[in-house]
Protein backbone atom coordinates (compact mmCIF):
# COMPACT_ATOMS: atom_id res chain seq x y z
CA UNK A 1 0.00 0.00 0.00
CA UNK A 2 1.05 2.95 -0.46
CA UNK A 3 1.28 5.68 2.23
CA UNK A 4 0.20 9.48 2.11
CA UNK A 5 3.74 11.13 2.63
CA UNK A 6 4.42 12.98 5.62
CA UNK A 7 7.30 14.07 7.23
CA UNK A 8 7.79 14.33 10.86
CA UNK A 9 11.26 16.00 12.44
CA UNK A 10 12.42 16.63 16.32
CA UNK A 11 15.15 18.63 18.25
CA UNK A 12 15.89 18.43 21.52
CA UNK A 13 15.54 21.25 23.57
CA UNK A 14 18.66 20.91 25.64
CA UNK A 15 21.37 23.59 25.79
CA UNK A 16 21.08 26.56 23.16
CA UNK A 17 20.32 26.50 19.03
CA UNK A 18 23.41 27.09 17.06
CA UNK A 19 24.13 27.23 13.90
CA UNK A 20 24.41 23.29 13.06
CA UNK A 21 21.26 22.75 14.25
CA UNK A 22 19.75 25.82 11.81
CA UNK A 23 22.03 24.62 8.90
CA UNK A 24 21.15 20.97 9.50
CA UNK A 25 17.87 20.37 10.28
CA UNK A 26 15.33 23.68 11.02
CA UNK A 27 16.58 25.54 7.82
CA UNK A 28 15.84 22.24 5.75
CA UNK A 29 12.52 22.16 7.26
CA UNK A 30 11.06 25.19 5.51
CA UNK A 31 10.81 24.30 1.73
CA UNK A 32 9.14 20.43 3.19
CA UNK A 33 6.13 22.21 4.06
CA UNK A 34 5.08 23.22 0.09
CA UNK A 35 5.48 19.63 -0.59
CA UNK A 36 3.91 17.58 2.47
CA UNK A 37 1.85 17.74 5.33
CA UNK A 38 4.97 18.26 8.42
CA UNK A 39 4.82 17.82 12.04
CA UNK A 40 8.26 19.65 13.66
CA UNK A 41 8.12 18.23 17.25
CA UNK A 42 10.36 19.50 20.63
CA UNK A 43 11.16 16.48 21.98
CA UNK A 44 10.92 17.53 25.44
CA UNK A 45 10.91 13.75 26.31
CA UNK A 46 14.32 12.92 24.49
CA UNK A 47 15.99 15.93 26.48
CA UNK A 48 15.28 14.76 29.39
CA UNK A 49 17.49 11.04 28.88
CA UNK A 50 20.29 12.96 30.10
CA UNK A 51 20.00 15.66 33.09
CA UNK A 52 17.95 18.74 32.76
CA UNK A 53 17.14 21.66 35.13
CA UNK A 54 13.13 21.96 34.91
CA UNK A 55 13.18 25.97 34.42
CA UNK A 56 15.80 25.77 31.95
CA UNK A 57 13.89 22.76 29.77
CA UNK A 58 10.77 24.89 30.03
CA UNK A 59 12.60 27.70 28.29
CA UNK A 60 14.65 25.66 25.75
CA UNK A 61 11.29 24.10 24.88
CA UNK A 62 9.81 27.50 23.97
CA UNK A 63 13.35 28.17 22.36
CA UNK A 64 12.97 25.85 19.84
CA UNK A 65 9.73 26.01 19.15
CA UNK A 66 10.17 30.23 18.75
CA UNK A 67 13.47 28.81 15.86
CA UNK A 68 11.00 26.72 14.00
CA UNK A 69 8.29 29.58 13.34
CA UNK A 70 10.75 32.45 13.20
CA UNK A 71 12.90 30.27 10.21
CA UNK A 72 9.33 29.80 8.51
CA UNK A 73 7.44 27.07 9.83
CA UNK A 74 3.83 27.79 9.97
CA UNK A 75 2.38 26.36 13.07
CA UNK A 76 -1.18 26.97 11.33
CA UNK A 77 -0.89 25.16 8.48
CA UNK A 78 1.18 22.52 9.91
CA UNK A 79 2.19 20.90 13.06
CA UNK A 80 4.34 22.51 15.97
CA UNK A 81 4.42 20.88 19.26
CA UNK A 82 6.35 19.46 22.40
CA UNK A 83 6.15 15.75 22.45
CA UNK A 84 5.32 15.46 26.03
CA UNK A 85 1.84 17.21 24.95
CA UNK A 86 1.15 14.05 23.00
CA UNK A 87 1.15 11.05 25.57
CA UNK A 88 0.65 8.32 22.35
CA UNK A 89 4.60 8.95 22.04
CA UNK A 90 5.54 7.43 25.29
CA UNK A 91 2.58 4.67 24.92
CA UNK A 92 4.11 3.32 22.01
CA UNK A 93 7.95 3.79 22.77
CA UNK A 94 7.05 1.17 25.08
CA UNK A 95 5.11 -0.99 22.79
CA UNK A 96 8.51 -0.63 20.75
CA UNK A 97 10.92 -1.32 23.98
CA UNK A 98 9.52 -5.09 23.69
CA UNK A 99 9.72 -5.17 19.80
CA UNK A 100 12.90 -4.20 19.47
CA UNK A 101 16.01 -5.57 21.13
CA UNK A 102 18.82 -5.12 23.82
CA UNK A 103 21.48 -5.92 20.87
CA UNK A 104 20.40 -3.89 18.42
CA UNK A 105 20.09 -0.89 21.25
CA UNK A 106 23.48 -1.75 22.30
CA UNK A 107 25.08 -1.54 18.48
CA UNK A 108 23.62 2.32 18.47
CA UNK A 109 27.07 4.25 17.63
CA UNK A 110 24.99 7.45 19.24
CA UNK A 111 25.06 5.19 22.79
CA UNK A 112 28.67 3.52 22.08
CA UNK A 113 29.91 7.21 21.98
CA UNK A 114 28.24 8.24 24.61
CA UNK A 115 29.31 5.34 27.01
CA UNK A 116 32.28 4.98 25.53
CA UNK A 117 35.53 5.23 28.46
CA UNK A 118 32.32 5.99 30.87
CA UNK A 119 30.31 4.33 33.35
CA UNK A 120 27.40 2.69 31.27
CA UNK A 121 25.92 1.82 34.76
CA UNK A 122 25.40 5.44 35.61
CA UNK A 123 23.67 6.61 32.08
CA UNK A 124 19.82 6.76 32.51
CA UNK A 125 17.99 3.51 31.01
CA UNK A 126 15.56 6.18 28.84
CA UNK A 127 19.02 6.99 27.18
CA UNK A 128 19.47 3.45 26.05
CA UNK A 129 16.03 3.23 25.38
CA UNK A 130 16.14 6.53 23.47
CA UNK A 131 15.63 5.05 19.41
CA UNK A 132 12.60 3.35 20.58
CA UNK A 133 10.68 6.38 21.54
CA UNK A 134 12.61 8.32 18.25
CA UNK A 135 11.11 5.36 15.98
CA UNK A 136 7.33 5.66 17.93
CA UNK A 137 7.56 9.84 16.64
CA UNK A 138 8.06 8.51 13.43
CA UNK A 139 5.65 5.72 13.65
CA UNK A 140 2.65 7.09 15.33
CA UNK A 141 2.21 9.26 12.74
CA UNK A 142 3.29 6.92 9.73
CA UNK A 143 5.90 9.35 8.83
CA UNK A 144 7.15 8.57 5.55
CA UNK A 145 10.07 11.61 4.99
CA UNK A 146 12.34 12.71 8.11
CA UNK A 147 14.54 15.35 7.30
CA UNK A 148 17.48 15.13 9.98
CA UNK A 149 20.99 14.75 10.14
CA UNK A 150 24.07 12.45 8.65
CA UNK A 151 24.77 11.07 12.38
CA UNK A 152 21.10 10.00 12.74
CA UNK A 153 20.91 7.94 9.82
CA UNK A 154 21.18 4.96 12.25
CA UNK A 155 18.76 5.91 14.21
CA UNK A 156 16.13 5.62 11.19
CA UNK A 157 17.65 2.18 9.89
CA UNK A 158 16.57 0.96 13.77
CA UNK A 159 13.02 2.75 13.16
CA UNK A 160 13.07 0.90 9.88
CA UNK A 161 13.83 -2.32 11.69
CA UNK A 162 11.32 -1.73 14.39
CA UNK A 163 8.57 -1.22 11.62
CA UNK A 164 9.43 -4.37 10.28
CA UNK A 165 9.51 -6.57 13.27
CA UNK A 166 6.36 -5.46 14.25
CA UNK A 167 4.61 -5.98 10.86
CA UNK A 168 6.10 -9.34 10.95
CA UNK A 169 5.57 -10.24 14.46
CA UNK A 170 1.81 -9.21 14.41
CA UNK A 171 1.33 -10.36 11.00
CA UNK A 172 -1.41 -12.74 11.47
CA UNK A 173 -3.24 -10.42 14.16
CA UNK A 174 -2.92 -7.26 11.47
CA UNK A 175 -4.76 -8.78 9.34
CA UNK A 176 -7.54 -10.51 11.47
CA UNK A 177 -8.17 -6.74 12.26
CA UNK A 178 -8.89 -6.64 8.60
CA UNK A 179 -5.67 -3.58 8.28
CA UNK A 180 -3.47 -3.33 5.65
CA UNK A 181 -0.28 -6.15 6.51
CA UNK A 182 1.96 -3.06 6.00
CA UNK A 183 0.83 -1.64 8.59
CA UNK A 184 3.95 0.82 9.75
CA UNK A 185 5.87 2.20 6.61
CA UNK A 186 9.96 1.60 6.36
CA UNK A 187 10.53 5.59 6.47
CA UNK A 188 13.28 7.64 4.51
CA UNK A 189 15.47 9.48 5.58
CA UNK A 190 15.72 12.96 3.90
CA UNK A 191 19.74 13.98 3.94
CA UNK A 192 20.65 16.77 1.38
CA UNK A 193 22.41 20.21 0.83
CA UNK A 194 25.93 21.57 1.91
CA UNK A 195 26.82 22.10 5.17
CA UNK A 196 24.08 19.22 6.60
CA UNK A 197 26.92 18.49 8.97
CA UNK A 198 28.14 21.70 10.29
CA UNK A 199 31.81 21.51 12.43
CA UNK A 200 33.23 23.45 15.23
CA UNK A 201 34.71 26.57 13.72
CA UNK A 202 37.83 26.13 16.12
CA UNK A 203 38.50 22.61 15.20
CA UNK A 204 37.14 21.27 11.09
CA UNK A 205 37.05 17.42 12.26
CA UNK A 206 34.63 17.76 15.17
CA UNK A 207 31.02 19.17 14.62
CA UNK A 208 29.92 22.06 15.87
CA UNK A 209 28.59 21.09 19.45
CA UNK A 210 26.61 23.02 22.10
CA UNK A 211 28.82 20.40 24.85
CA UNK A 212 32.13 21.86 23.27
CA UNK A 213 33.66 23.94 25.82
CA UNK A 214 34.69 26.73 23.62
CA UNK A 215 32.04 29.27 23.28
CA UNK A 216 33.88 30.54 19.93
CA UNK A 217 33.73 27.35 18.45
CA UNK A 218 29.89 27.79 17.64
CA UNK A 219 27.65 30.61 16.70
CA UNK A 220 24.28 31.20 18.50
CA UNK A 221 20.92 31.06 16.99
CA UNK A 222 20.56 34.15 19.33
CA UNK A 223 24.08 35.73 18.94
CA UNK A 224 24.00 39.40 18.36
CA UNK A 225 25.74 40.53 14.88
CA UNK A 226 29.48 41.76 16.33
CA UNK A 227 29.21 38.37 18.16
CA UNK A 228 28.63 36.02 14.61
CA UNK A 229 31.05 38.28 12.86
CA UNK A 230 33.85 38.36 15.70
CA UNK A 231 33.16 34.21 15.62
CA UNK A 232 34.00 33.87 12.07
CA UNK A 233 36.86 36.68 11.96
CA UNK A 234 38.63 33.96 14.31
CA UNK A 235 37.79 30.77 12.95
CA UNK A 236 40.65 28.18 12.44
CA UNK A 237 41.90 28.34 9.44
CA UNK A 238 44.88 26.91 7.07
CA UNK A 239 47.76 29.74 5.22
CA UNK A 240 46.18 28.85 2.03
CA UNK A 241 44.14 30.74 -0.29
CA UNK A 242 40.69 29.39 -1.47
CA UNK A 243 40.93 26.99 -4.31
CA UNK A 244 38.95 27.16 -7.42
CA UNK A 245 37.63 23.51 -7.50
CA UNK A 246 35.67 21.62 -4.66
CA UNK A 247 38.76 19.06 -5.08
CA UNK A 248 41.25 21.59 -3.17
CA UNK A 249 39.06 21.18 -0.31
CA UNK A 250 40.27 17.80 0.52
CA UNK A 251 42.46 17.44 3.54
CA UNK A 252 41.26 20.94 4.54
CA UNK A 253 38.62 20.54 6.78
CA UNK A 254 38.35 24.18 7.93
CA UNK A 255 38.38 25.74 4.46
CA UNK A 256 35.62 22.91 3.57
CA UNK A 257 33.48 24.01 6.49
CA UNK A 258 33.46 27.63 6.02
CA UNK A 259 32.59 27.00 2.72
CA UNK A 260 30.12 24.75 3.11
CA UNK A 261 28.76 27.20 5.51
CA UNK A 262 28.54 30.02 3.23
CA UNK A 263 27.19 27.62 0.55
CA UNK A 264 24.45 26.39 2.71
CA UNK A 265 23.37 29.86 4.20
CA UNK A 266 23.35 31.32 0.46
CA UNK A 267 21.41 28.32 -1.03
CA UNK A 268 24.14 27.80 -3.55
CA UNK A 269 26.71 24.93 -3.81
CA UNK A 270 30.03 24.71 -3.01
CA UNK A 271 31.16 24.64 -6.62
CA UNK A 272 29.46 28.24 -6.98
CA UNK A 273 30.96 29.95 -3.52
CA UNK A 274 34.48 28.71 -5.32
CA UNK A 275 34.02 30.15 -8.87
CA UNK A 276 33.25 33.33 -6.95
CA UNK A 277 36.27 33.06 -4.13
CA UNK A 278 38.75 30.67 -5.54
CA UNK A 279 42.41 32.38 -5.62
CA UNK A 280 40.98 34.91 -2.52
CA UNK A 281 42.18 34.58 0.76
CA UNK A 282 40.74 34.51 4.07
CA UNK A 283 41.18 38.31 4.34
CA UNK A 284 38.64 38.44 1.81
CA UNK A 285 36.30 35.45 2.46
CA UNK A 286 35.78 36.01 6.11
CA UNK A 287 34.21 39.24 6.20
CA UNK A 288 31.92 38.47 3.57
CA UNK A 289 30.65 35.17 5.21
CA UNK A 290 30.15 37.23 8.14
CA UNK A 291 28.20 39.85 6.55
CA UNK A 292 26.20 36.80 4.63
CA UNK A 293 25.87 35.18 8.07
CA UNK A 294 24.48 38.11 9.80
CA UNK A 295 22.18 39.04 6.97
CA UNK A 296 20.61 35.97 7.07
CA UNK A 297 20.72 34.92 10.89
CA UNK A 298 19.52 38.31 12.22
CA UNK A 299 16.19 38.49 10.85
CA UNK A 300 15.39 35.08 12.46
CA UNK A 301 16.90 35.53 16.13
CA UNK A 302 15.15 38.95 16.47
CA UNK A 303 11.80 37.16 15.53
CA UNK A 304 13.20 34.60 18.32
CA UNK A 305 13.24 37.35 21.06
CA UNK A 306 9.68 39.04 19.71
CA UNK A 307 8.25 35.50 20.06
CA UNK A 308 10.14 34.53 23.45
CA UNK A 309 9.19 37.81 25.16
CA UNK A 310 5.66 36.45 24.62
CA UNK A 311 5.99 32.45 26.01
CA UNK A 312 1.67 32.17 26.26
CA UNK A 313 1.64 33.12 21.78
CA UNK A 314 4.58 29.73 21.88
CA UNK A 315 2.56 27.45 24.42
CA UNK A 316 -0.75 28.06 22.87
CA UNK A 317 0.36 27.71 19.14
CA UNK A 318 2.38 24.22 20.33
CA UNK A 319 -1.17 23.05 22.54
CA UNK A 320 -3.22 23.88 19.34
CA UNK A 321 -0.25 21.67 17.60
CA UNK A 322 -0.84 18.94 20.02
CA UNK A 323 -4.42 19.10 19.44
CA UNK A 324 -4.47 18.04 16.06
CA UNK A 325 -1.57 15.70 16.43
CA UNK A 326 -3.50 13.72 18.71
CA UNK A 327 -6.10 13.27 16.75
CA UNK A 328 -3.46 11.60 14.44
CA UNK A 329 -1.42 9.74 17.13
CA UNK A 330 -4.30 8.65 18.79
CA UNK A 331 -6.16 6.99 15.61
CA UNK A 332 -2.67 4.88 14.95
CA UNK A 333 -3.10 3.48 18.94
CA UNK A 334 -6.42 2.90 18.43
CA UNK A 335 -5.12 0.02 15.69
CA UNK A 336 -1.70 -0.87 17.51
CA UNK A 337 -3.80 -1.28 20.72
CA UNK A 338 -6.38 -3.87 19.08
CA UNK A 339 -3.19 -5.45 17.12
CA UNK A 340 -1.20 -5.91 20.47
CA UNK A 341 -3.67 -7.36 21.97
CA UNK A 342 -4.66 -4.59 24.83
CA UNK A 343 -8.24 -5.21 26.07
CA UNK A 344 -10.15 -2.00 25.50
N1 LIG B 1 17.37 12.11 17.82
C1 LIG B 1 17.19 13.35 17.14
C2 LIG B 1 18.43 14.23 17.38
O1 LIG B 1 19.03 14.18 18.42
C3 LIG B 1 15.97 14.09 17.64
C4 LIG B 1 14.72 13.33 17.34
C5 LIG B 1 13.90 12.72 18.23
C6 LIG B 1 14.17 13.10 16.05
N2 LIG B 1 12.86 12.13 17.60
C7 LIG B 1 12.98 12.34 16.28
C8 LIG B 1 14.54 13.47 14.76
C9 LIG B 1 12.19 11.93 15.21
C10 LIG B 1 13.75 13.05 13.69
C11 LIG B 1 12.58 12.28 13.92
O2 LIG B 1 18.78 14.99 16.51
Amino acid sequence: MAFTPRVFSGIQPSGTLHLGNYLGAIKRFVPLQQQYPCLYCVVDMHAITVWQEPDALRHATREVAAAYVAAGVDPKAHIVYNQSRVIQHAELAWIFNCVARMGWMSRMTQWKDKTAGKNAEAESLGLFAYPSLMAADILLYKATHVPVGEDQKQHLELTRDIAQKFNNDFGPSIREQGLDPEFFPLTEPVIAGPATRVMSLRDGSKKMSKSDPSDQSRILLTDEPDAIAKKIKRATTDPEALPSEVEGLKGRPEADNLVGIYAALSDTTKDDVLKQFGGQGWGAFKPALADLAVAKLEPIASEMRRLMADPASIDAFMADGAERASEIAEATMKDVRRIVGFVR
